[in-house]
């Protein structure tokens, strides 16, 4: 059974904390939340930890977990060759959504970093996830706390939905801040790139290191595909947050997607198809058919990020056919909604 523990009033439950860190410290598996969704923790320098959380996942045993620390010592002490950028950007934005990927010693074993040479690190900035850290001891390996294929988990109740009887406790602190997952840029070449765009975004690292480039692997052209290079980070490389209804984005002016969406939407009707619609509270009221889902305010795009996974597990549980989403040009965190958005998709966009 999966132990459910409420920690989220502040002061943190400490009794909590420490009964979450001696599952830890005996080699179990512990879900908690972070600012960005919630993680699947087991001790990082612990191979057999490792296994379990892949296991409990059900996922692909090459695709790298992230670890997670609450000083900044502790980065020192699991990599080599440390660039300065780290110490930078650690300044800059630790603790926070960004996470490095640096050149590893032999702290972290291979069963963390899914064989690579090289280890994701980040510090989260929420008080239950450094909490836990610090009383532990453990630097926490970490993926995001879903079954691998569905949407992130921004809620206890979503790591509930697909983790409960597979690991033996949750950390519940409530909704999560920003929704989506870190940024991971890689700190092994001579230039900072992006592996995977979040809330941190091109400008903000540019302000702190200068050059930044994007992974060619991730940027897709106009018409939807990729530029033929693979994603450098494995878990890129995946199909990811897969509603089980068919998703497609409609993009253009704002009137007109309201209409394609309304024509495609009576079509799919026609047919005796569930049709759900992402709309947003600017246009939710212009949709007279189908399922109509509110994502946030087109005007307050964190509210967009911190609503899209949860949305999309809700139309999992309506049994949609279909969904049609609009589509979200944000200028902030714009890439970051939109990869997660275009891969829950599987690329699919209708210009109009
Ligand atoms: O916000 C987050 O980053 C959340 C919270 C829990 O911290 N974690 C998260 O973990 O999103 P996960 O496992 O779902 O995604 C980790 C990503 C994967 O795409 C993986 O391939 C990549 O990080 N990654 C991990 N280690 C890497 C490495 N050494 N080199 C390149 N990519 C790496
Ligand atoms: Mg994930």
């Amino acid at each position: 059974i999966t132990k459910i523990m409420d920690v989220s009033e502040e002061p943190i439950n400490m009794e909590y904390i420490r009964e979450a860190s001696e599952i830890l410290k005996s080699g179990g598996l512990v879900a908690f939340p972070t600012e960005t969704v919630y993680g699947l923790g087991g001790d990082a320098t612990d191979k057999e930890a490792s296994r379990k959380i892949y296991a409990a996942k059900g996922r692909p045993s090459d695709n790298p977990l992230i670890v997670h620390i609450a000083k900044f010592s502790q980065l020192e002490d699991i990599t080599e060759n440390l660039p300065k950028t780290a110490k930078l950007l650690a300044d800059a934005f630790w603790p926070g959504p960004l996470t490095m990927v640096c050149n590893k010693n032999q702290v972290i074993p291979y069963e963390t970093t899914g064989g690579l040479d090289t280890v994701a690190v980040r510090m989260p900035n929420n008080p239950v996830a450094l909490a836990l850290i610090e009383e532990s001891g453990c630097m926490i390996a970490a993926p995001s706390a879903n079954t691998s294929g569905r949407p992130s988990p921004t809620k206890a109740s979503h790591v509930y939905e697909d983790l409960s009887g597979k690991i033996e406790a949750i950390l519940d602190g409530g909704a999560v801040d920003i929704g989506l997952e870190s940024t991971i840029v890689d700190l092994t070449e001579d230039v900072v790139t992006i592996l995977r765009p979040g809330f941190i975004n091109m400008d903000m690292l540019r302000e702190v290191v200068g050059e930044v480039r994007m992974d060619p692997g991730i940027v897709y052209n106009d018409k939807g595909t990729t530029s033929g290079a693979k994603p450098k980070a494995p878990g890129m490389r995946y199909k990811h947050y897969a509603p089980k209804g068919d998703l497609t984005i409609i993009s253009g002016e704002e009137d007109t997607v309201v209409g394609k969406i309304n024509q495609l939407t009576r079509e799919a009707l026609k047919e005796g198809k569930k049709v759900g619609i992402i709309a947003t509270s600017e246009t939710a009221d212009r949709y007279p058919e189908g399922e109509v889902l509110v994502i946030g305010n087109r005007s307050d795009e964190s509210s967009i990020a911190h609503n899209l996974y949860d949305i999309l597990r809700r139309f999992d549980e309506l049994s949609v056919d279909l969904i049609y989403s609009e589509s979200f040009a944000t200028p902030k965190m714009g890439q970051a909604i939109m990869n997660r958005l275009l891969k829950a998709a599987g690329q699919k966009t209708i210009e109009v």
